[in-house]
């Protein structure tokens, strides 16, 4: 597990004593409670945790969409507590890629012109950028379906499309929020799988939110989310 050297981070992902919380009529609802998480390049973290529990709360703090109430968030070596609007964006669009559980494609673009308007919103597209893109798609096994309209692809084509738009950004941390909800175990395997490789070639920072303890055996490191703050999961038993 050798990461890209240009990519390298000392600190990929970094949540310190991160809490939220929100106003719940005259009371205050706590979503986060002082968690900590730290992400190294390369390492693949899985979260699970009951709903409610606040998963996706925590993915928003860290994809620098939601600022917490409290707390410290790091992202590719810079603390983004003081970190204001346009730097905050700029960090995010360079630094951070966030797969949803039901790919967030848009509806006119084909497979292909997904990933090109990742390069466009940079002023980055060429042709490098171009053969990148179907590289990127070829890679996922979508070759054949560069230039189908989402409305044409299956399920878990479409959530192949939002990883390889994902990993167009080239970035330093990828969170993904249940991102095999939509799809059979078996599309459901090969996707799990595929985050997993790709964080390890690419030295990503990767926090995968998922419901599927069949997956845990593909982490580094496991978490329960529970009472606001995240705990080691036991290791998960190999399905037969
Ligand atoms: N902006 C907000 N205002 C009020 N309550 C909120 C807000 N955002 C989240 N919550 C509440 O915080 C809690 C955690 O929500 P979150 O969506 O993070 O949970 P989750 O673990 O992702 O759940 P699920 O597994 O169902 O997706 C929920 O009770 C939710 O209603
Ligand atoms: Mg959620």
């Amino acid at each position: 597990m050798t990461p890209d050297p240009r990519k390298e981070h000392a600190v990929a992902l970094h949540l310190d004593d991160v809490t939220v919380t929100v106003p719940d009529g005259d009371d205050t609802l706590t979503i986060l409670d002082r968690a900590r998480l730290a992400v190294a390049p390369g390492e693949l973290v899985t979260i699970t945790g009951a709903s409610g529990s606040g998963k996706s709360t925590l993915l928003a703090v860290a994809g620098l969409l939601r600022r917490p109430t409290s707390g410290e968030v790091t992202v590719a070596d810079r603390p983004t507590a003081a970190l204001r609007g346009r730097d905050r964006t700029a960090l995010r669009r360079d630094s951070i890629a966030i797969v949803f559980q039901a790919a967030q494609v848009f509806p006119s673009l084909t497979a292909v012109q997904q990933l090109e308007l990742v390069a466009h919103i940079r002023g980055e597209l060429d042709g490098a950028a171009r053969r990148r893109a179907r590289d990127l798609l070829d890679l996922l096994g979508l070759g054949g379906r560069a230039d189908q309209l989402p409305g044409h692809l299956s399920g878990g084509e479409r959530q192949r499309v939002g990883i390889a738009r994902a990993l167009m950004g080239e970035p330093a941390v990828l969170l993904a929020d249940e991102p095999t909800a939509a799809l059979d175990p078996q599309r459901a395997r090969e996707v799990m799988e595929l985050l997993a490789a790709e964080t390890r070639r690419r030295g990503l920072a990767t926090v995968v939110v998922i419901h599927d303890p069949a997956h845990l055996d593909l982490a580094d490191r496991s978490y329960v989310l529970h009472g606001g703050a995240l705990q080691p999961a036991t290791a998960a038993v190999p399905s037969p």
